[in-house]
């Protein structure tokens, strides 16, 4: 493919980023500045979310997460989340033999269980079908809070020290992280938000300690793969300290 990434399995410096995961923002102003409905911005999103899907698969990420649905969206009007579940059906059915054939493992983090059963029942085929697919995983968050997140492994850890299964000195960084819906990968090493929006919202508190993050003002429908591959290329010049010092300054530079 034609770029001038710098490929590496590890995300160290210059390295491809091992996680990268998006904000996908702007859908309604997208609609509106062409006079549209809210729903129409979503639905040109959807196409968007194939292309970087199919993008971060021929660039060799790893982990791709999408923030597609969050546990404050749940407040919009009902024709809306309506729309927006139906658009979730439709992207889960459509792309199943594309993730198939291309061995992308699809993941939800979020709570399964709020979405509406026709949807859940067809996530759990996509699921299954794709549940052996090494070459990239497409972790979508779904009624998705990290607050909720948060709070759900406050509850199991507190259950485990109940029961005397678990010690209060056991509850480490780790331990934490292993209750999360995240617990079998690692952290963001890269967060984009589209839409210029400085803010997280509610959005892998826990996990983005230490990503990177990266805030473009195209909107999430009008976003591309080349733009996608500016950001990581801007990615590869940044140097990750995790509040050490450089690595320059450690090499006298
Ligand atoms: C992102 O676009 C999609 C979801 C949050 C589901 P928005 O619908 O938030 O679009 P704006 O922010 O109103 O433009
Ligand atoms: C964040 O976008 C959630 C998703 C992209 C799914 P929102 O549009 O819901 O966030 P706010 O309201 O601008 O913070
Ligand atoms: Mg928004």
């Amino acid at each position: 493919m034609k770029s001038d990434l710098i490929q590496g399995e590890s995300s160290g410096p210059k390295m491809l980023p091992t996680h990268v995961a998006i904000i996908m923002d702007g859908n309604g102003r997208w609609a509106k500045k062409r006079l549209m409905n809210r729903i129409k911005g979503h639905e040109q999103g959807s196409t968007t979310v194939r292309s970087i899907v199919t993008a971060s698969r021929e660039i060799g990420i790893k982990i791709l997460t999408l923030y597609a649905f969050s546990t404050e969206n749940w407040a919009r009007p009902e024709s809306e989340v309506k729309a927006l579940m139906e658009l979730l059906k439709k992207f889960i059915v459509a792309e199943r033999e594309e993730l198939k054939k291309n061995n992308i493992r699809l993941n939800i983090i979020g709570q399964k269980h709020r979405l509406p059963p026709d949807v859940r029942q067809e996530i759990d085929t996509t699921l299954e079908l794709t549940a052996h697919n090494e070459e990239m995983i497409l972790n979508l968050a779904l009624s998705y809070g990290s607050r909720e997140e948060l709070t759900r492994a406050m509850q199991k850890i507190a259950a485990k020290i109940a029961s005397k299964d678990l010690g209060p000195d056991e509850i480490t960084e780790s331990l934490i992280s292993s209750h999360l819906y995240t617990s079998t990968m690692p952290d963001p090493d890269l967060i984009i938000r589209t839409s210029g929006e400085y803010r997280l919202s509610n959005f892998l508190l826990w996990q983005a300690a230490y990503s990177e993050i990266y805030i473009t003002d195209t909107l999430w429908p009008d976003f591309t793969r080349d733009e996608f591959i500016e950001i990581l290329k801007n990615f590869q010049t940044r140097e990750r300290r995790f509040g050490k010092v450089s690595c320059n300054t450690l090499n006298g530079g």
